[in-house]
């Protein structure tokens, strides 16, 4: 395709080389605005209505008023998606406090800005096996459920921005953070899963964790495949231990953990737990009942 990708900014389409927002927007300036990142799956956008529902959550607690409604800013994803004739995508879509003075008051921000980025982006899922990751433990901690918490998607991500380049510095793929009182939280975009003795467990909210489209997902397929999950707290030590561990995340989907900090997990290879849930997970992305179809018959047109 030559032509160049649009990028939704506020109701318009503009091209992406055009497509900018204002150095006075508090998202820029204070990190002030929240965001998801989705997945489509050869036309459907796989649990859109779920996303948008935790943007809109994201959005309440931080007291930012979305100037769309819901349907409007779905249509506005699809929209984006037929207009740039993406089939597999990633899309990311934000909402930011909009232009303010150099004050932090949020309450001076009158016009929240929204756009939407998509780009071409292929599964890793599929018949085959998942790539296997090396990660670290982090040194910073996850922030604390009562702080800056993850369980907003806000635009806040220096926790994450942190203890990845921590993990890159150590040559590792990625790094999982503690929470304060040092159990598992998750990684750095991903959340995090073990398995030990055929039973599944992965940190609760109380770890400060973002509520994963992708972990809830597999919790439920666990469920019709009759595998127990415990959604508890997690030490090191477990996960250490586990015979099996994997991240799961819309933009990771699922990896598999060979090692942490030097210490491998299992075999250090993807076990089959993990393997299965890969297969199972790939066929609900590409199931039309989990997705919002972004081609209806009558709008093929490009
Ligand atoms: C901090 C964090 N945890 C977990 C996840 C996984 O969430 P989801 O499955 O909804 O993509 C993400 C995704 O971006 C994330 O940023």
């Amino acid at each position: 395709m030559n032509q160049e990708q649009l990028v939704y900014v506020d109701g318009k389409f503009v091209e992406r080389s055009k497509a900018v927002v204002s150095v006075f927007d508090h998202g820029l300036l204070y990190g002030d605005g929240v965001f998801e990142g989705i997945r489509a799956y050869d036309g459907n956008v796989y649990r859109l209505a779920d996303h948008i529902d935790r943007l809109y959550d994201s959005a309440k607690v931080i007291r930012l008023k979305v100037p769309l409604a819901k349907d409007e800013m779905t249509d506005a994803v699809l929209e984006t998606l037929r207009r740039n004739g993406l089939r597999d995508a990633y899309i990311r879509l934000v909402v930011t406090r909009g232009t303010g003075d150099l004050g932090v008051n949020p309450t001076l921000c009158k016009n929240p800005t929204v756009f939407i980025i998509t780009e071409p982006m292929a599964s890793v899922l599929g018949p085959t096996e998942p790539k296997v990751v090396r990660v670290i433990y982090s040194s910073y901690r996850r922030d604390v459920v009562d702080g800056t918490s993850h369980e907003i998607k806000s635009l806040n991500y220096m926790n994450s921005i942190l203890a990845k380049m921590e993990a890159t510095n150590a040559g590792a793929d990625d790094a999982i953070l503690l929470d304060h009182r040092g159990f598992v939280s998750e990684a750095s975009v991903s959340n995090v899963f073990l398995v030990k003795d055929g039973k599944l467990s992965t940190p609760s909210s109380a770890a400060g964790i973002l509520h994963g489209i992708t972990r809830a997902r597999i919790i439920s397929l666990c469920s019709y495949l009759g595998l127990e999950v415990a959604e508890r707290d997690v030490t090191p030590f477990e996960l250490n231990t586990a015979d099996e561990a994997f991240l799961a995340g819309t933009k990771a989907e699922i990896l598999a953990v060979g090692s942490i900090s030097g210490v491998d997990i299992g075999t250090g290879a993807a076990g089959p737990v993990t393997k299965r849930l890969f297969v199972e997970f790939n066929k609900a992305v590409r199931n039309p009942e989990e997705g919002t179809t972004v081609y209806e018959a009558e709008s093929v047109s490009a």
